[in-house]
């Protein structure tokens, strides 16, 4: 395998001049590139991108921080940030953090060290202070789905108080009067969000009471459990609104366990869009993210902040939509 020295004494110009022409930086006049160019291609000279990377300390190379790689949702998301980094000439290392904040801040620690060029993250622990850190290192960074309240870097995330409004609103055009939450983890801004979506709709009607608020961990088994309890508590409740589309999943696969009919006794909801609602029977009612588009947004941001052209850092949200299926048509 030919050698950057071979080029060189092919090109008869010195290895810091071959250097120079293929990391494009510092001036060499034509005629020597030329040469310089000829050389690479007759020895078919491939130079080594770790090698070019520290000389321009860049790899095109972005790392993707998620959450959890078992939610559909996350997979379908890094499918658009693969799709358009590899558009740009950028690959993606994928760090899954298991939720767990230790494995996050390793993960950055490990990427800092690797000449990644810049970081995407989806994270429930991230707090403003590490945002701080990372824009003081100067790495580029932006913030997807999951974010915290106000931080100094771009975020592209989804209406989750609006969506949660939609999906009630749904659930009573069907006729539901007594509708039901199955709450994500408190610690991540979307569930809450979507908490106080569900909660700013239903506060006003009688029928409400904080025991219709059940706890799920955004998992099939944790909608299980909590619309297990649920009916221990309401056995009259006839529509829920889950947090996400995996919890909706466990609630709808629990309740046929149960001998309880969907949507003739309970109209169910999710929240996500993810392709896996299409396929159970009755197909399942969603509040839809635009999975795809948040992850192109996002990585668009980020190689713009990477080549320095990026705008301001600000929140991007996308509208959420109403998908009506099966499971919330009562005739
Ligand atoms: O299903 C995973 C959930 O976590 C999604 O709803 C997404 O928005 C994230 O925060």
């Amino acid at each position: 395998m030919a050698t950057i020295k071979d080029v060189a004494k092919l090109a008869g110009v010195s290895v810091a001049t071959v250097s120079r022409v293929i990391n494009k930086n510092g001036y060499v006049n034509d005629g020597t590139k030329v040469k310089v160019d000829e050389a690479i291609r007759k020895l078919q000279y491939e130079p080594n991108a770790m090698a070019r990377g520290l000389a321009t300390r860049k790899t095109e190379t972005i790392a993707l921080i998620l959450p959890d790689i078992s939610n559909p949702f996350f997979p379908e998301l890094a499918r658009a940030v693969e799709d358009v980094a590899r558009t740009y000439g950028y690959t993606v290392i994928l760090c899954n953090s298991d939720s767990e904040a230790n494995k996050e801040k390793e993960y950055i620690h490990i990427l800092k060290q690797r000449y990644i060029d810049g970081i995407l993250f989806s994270s429930h622990s991230l707090k403003a202070e590490d945002v701080e850190l990372m824009n003081k290192e100067n790495i580029p960074f932006v913030v997807l789905d999951r974010a915290p309240v106000q931080v100094d870097c771009p975020v592209v995330r989804s209406k989750n108080f609006e969506g949660a409004q939609i999906a009630v609103q749904h659930l009573l055009d069907v006729g539901c009067s007594k509708i039901a939450h199955i709450y994500g983890p408190q610690e991540i801004a979307t569930a809450r969000e979507r908490l106080m979506g569900y909660e700013d709709s239903v506060k006003h009607f009688d029928w409400f009471t904080p025991s219709l608020l059940v706890e799920g961990d955004f998992s099939i088994e944790g909608g299980k459990r909590a619309v297990e309890l649920l009916m221990s508590r309401h056995p009259d409740v006839d529509g829920i609104f889950a947090g996400n589309d995996l919890m909706a999943l466990g609630v709808m696969k629990k309740l046929h366990q149960m001998g309880i009919r969907v949507p003739d006794q309970i109209a169910l909801c999710g929240f996500d869009g993810i392709h896996l609602t299409t396929i159970t029977e009755p197909e399942m009612t969603t509040i839809a993210q635009p999975i795809y588009d948040i992850g192109m947004l996002a990585t668009r941001l980020l190689i713009k902040k990477i080549e320095g052209t990026s705008e301001n850092n600000r929140v991007h949200e996308f509208d959420v939509r109403l998908i009506p299926r099966g499971s919330t048509e009562r005739k």
